[in-house]
């Protein structure tokens, strides 16, 4: 177990902010979270577990015990009739994994290419895109309990998924003990591919894709080399433009509530659920609300998707927080919606 001191993390959360962790541990197995609660010091701490930091806000210097998460591997662990089963170190990269089950000609991660982040935080967001959730192929994962240092498998009704949510983003103690948020770290994930592979393409961008080139009956492949262009034309690079993705949930409201809406926003972009409630895209509520290009410091909305904050070079996470609530306030004076970011502010 290697355990460092005054850590910069501005390379390990994809905001790009300045922060320190007071100290760091890099959990490559389970045995070094066995030895981290053997040590003297650590043992103790509160611990904070970071995977690929592409879902945090960083307001400060980490005074938790940052466990970062490097726990490696690809498989395929399983190769039934009905399904390949493929397992993931949590510290994998999320995309470098996608793209490794196409290079073994496996589908069904595809439309989910591009999404920055570790396998281990996947399950956490149950992160989704084009319209595939983590929950789709979500088989198992195993964890480990950071008091006890017991290791349990969840499957896919044990991590109770939702949109954007899982019990690891519940906490214990405010939620009527349900949750293991701070409580459990992740070291692996199993996917479920089924067998036969089934295109989801349902997706508008994905329609205009198949438009375009013609192309009526695409692979797997196709579809990934399509999501990463339709990623690449109105998503920011981490790499290149610091963010977090989209930085709040697209809210739902009640049909009532949403003829009321439409009654005064004929244009508003809405969704029916299968659940009977109405899905608003918050993009188009903090576009509409004259966001797109604004900035607080160095924090900004960016251009072409507004539901995306960038920092554009050495925000602070004040700075962000700042906007953010400022636009909180205007959808919620305009549209009478509070807007629940995504990312976890620390
Ligand atoms: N829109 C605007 N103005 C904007 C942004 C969006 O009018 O500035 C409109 C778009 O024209 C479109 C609608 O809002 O009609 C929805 O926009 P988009 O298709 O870009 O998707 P989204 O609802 O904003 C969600 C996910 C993304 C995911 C895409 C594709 C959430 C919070 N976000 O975005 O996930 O990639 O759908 O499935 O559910 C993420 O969670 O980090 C993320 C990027």
């Amino acid at each position: 177990m290697i355990v460092e001191s005054n850590v910069p993390l501005q390379h390990h959360n994809t905001f790009g902010i300045v922060a320190k962790a007071r100290t760091l541990v890099r959990v490559r197995s389970q045995e070094d979270v066995h030895a981290m609660l053997a040590h003297p010091e650590v043992a103790a701490e509160p611990k904070f577990v970071l995977g690929g930091g592409s879902n945090i806000v960083l307001t400060g210097d980490v005074k938790p015990v940052v466990l970062k998460v490097e726990v490696a591997g690809k498989r395929i662990v399983e190769d039934g009739a009905k399904a390949v089963v493929v397992e993931f170190g949590a510290g994998e990269n999320w995309h470098e994994a996608v793209t490794w089950t196409i290079e073994q000609g496996l589908g069904g991660l595809e439309n989910l290419a591009l999404i920055p982040g570790t396998v281990g935080a996947s399950p956490v967001q149950n992160i989704g895109a084009y319209g595939v959730e983590l929950q789709d192929r979500f088989e198992s994962l195993d964890a480990i309990d950071l008091q006890t240092g017991r290791e349990f498998t969840l499957d896919a009704a044990q991590c109770a998924f939702g949109y954007r949510d899982s019990v690891f983003k519940h906490s214990p103690a405010r939620d009527s003990d349900f949750g293991l948020a701070g409580r459990a770290l992740i070291l692996r994930v199993r996917m479920r591919l089924p067998k036969p592979w089934k295109p989801v393409l349902g997706y508008i961008d994905l329609q205009r894709k198949m438009t375009e080139s013609g192309v009526k009956t695409p692979d797997a492949r196709q579809i990934y080399d399509w999501v990463c262009a339709v990623r690449g034309a109105k998503l920011p690079d981490p790499r290149v433009i610091g963010n977090a993705g989209s930085f709040f949930k697209n809210p739902t409201v009640t049909p009532e509530q949403c003829q009321d809406i439409i009654a005064r926003e004929p244009n508003i972009v809405h969704y029916p659920m299968p659940d009977g409630t109405m899905k608003l895209a918050a993009g188009w509520l903090i576009d509409a609300c004259g966001w797109k290009g604004k900035s607080v410091g160095q924090a900004g909305v960016y251009e072409k998707q507004a539901l995306v904050l960038v920092n554009r070079g050495g925000a602070t996470g004040g700075e962000v927080v700042t906007l953010a609530r400022a636009i909180q306030t205007s959808v919620y004076e305009r549209f009478g919606i509070r807007l629940e970011p995504e990312p976890v502010v620390v």
